[in-house]
């Protein structure tokens, strides 16, 4: 054992990345082996485990398996998230798509918006569409509006239920919309009951074969998720959103993705969002 933790032998970690990649989808590449290291390490210590080998035994076992496998994924997971992240996601829908919804359902269009934050991590995001709603709706009167918000990691989407920040994390937030939607408890801001309410928040993990929704989203989020996978599995996965997706449904991803290369099933609007084609 290393001052940082447990030795990770070569055999080792091919067991862990193909363990992890099962699990989750997440590719470990080569340079992962040190953050497999310094995120696994504490719990080999809880567990009065002395190797990796021991590790993946217990993890292997028939009762312990199912619950370590939660841990061991609570722990993988990079759950990085803000408020107001990729900024212009929101001004498009507050500005743009919203205004064109409320517009349509003027003329005789429906008055039903459903929308998924997959991957909504300590849940900033779907906090985030669901304020944007409430803003965007609030002369509107006889929607039915839904928020679907999901993860695989149970601490996270814990956190996400609680739906309590501190200070620095409400920075991104639009100063007049603190007193809207927040209350404040000394430095810990909680997000108020009429945002809660527009979120269901659901563990799920995006590599199942099926998902439990029974009808398709106007909207879909899935931003800087799809940056841990490789090419196969991003490619199922986008299949997978293009079924959940209303016909003219719109994709939001991440700044450093991109589905250029899906060009018959997603149509570019602007930077990181897309239309069902
Ligand atoms: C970096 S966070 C992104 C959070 C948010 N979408 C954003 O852009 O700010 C990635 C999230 O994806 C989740 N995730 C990773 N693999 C997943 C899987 N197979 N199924 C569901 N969620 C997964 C992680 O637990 C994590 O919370």
């Amino acid at each position: 054992m290393t001052d940082s933790g447990f030795d990770l032998s070569e055999n080792e970690f091919l067991l862990f990345k193909q363990l992890i990649y099962r699990e989750t989808g997440i590719y470990m590449s080569d340079k992962k082996k040190k953050l497999i290291v310094a995120r696994l390490s504490k719990r080999l210590r809880a567990l009065n485990l002395s190797n990796f080998t021991q590790y993946y035994e217990y993890l292997n076992e028939a009762g312990n398996a199912d619950n370590e496998i939660v841990n061991l994924i609570n722990r993988i997971t990079t759950n990085k998230t803000d408020f107001f992240r990729e900024r212009h996601h929101f001004d498009f829908l507050l500005n743009e798509l919203f205004p064109k919804m409320i517009a349509e359902s003027r003329s005789g269009g429906q008055r039903k918006l459903r929308i998924w934050s997959a991957g909504c991590s300590s849940g900033e995001e779907p906090y985030t569409i669901a304020m944007t709603v409430l803003e965007a709706f609030k002369a509107e009167r006889g929607w039915d509006i839904k928020i679907l918000a999901t993860d695989l990691d149970t601490e996270i989407l814990q956190k996400a239920i609680d739906g309590v920040y501190p200070t620095q994390a409400i920075v991104p937030v639009p100063k007049e919309y603190i007193p809207r939607y927040f209350i404040r408890t000394g430095d810990m801001y909680e997000l108020n009951q009429e945002v809660k309410s527009l979120i269901a928040f659901r563990r799920l993990n995006l590599m199942d074969e099926s998902f439990p929704m029974k009808n398709p989203f106007d909207i879909i989020f899935c931003r800087n998720v799809i940056i841990y996978f490789d090419a196969q599995t991003k490619d199922a996965l986008l299949a997978k959103y293009h079924k959940y997706l209303k016909d003219g449904g719109y994709m939001f991803i991440g700044h450093s993705e991109s589905l250029m290369h899906m060009k018959d099933s997603f149509r570019y609007l602007k930077h990181t969002i897309y239309q069902k084609a």
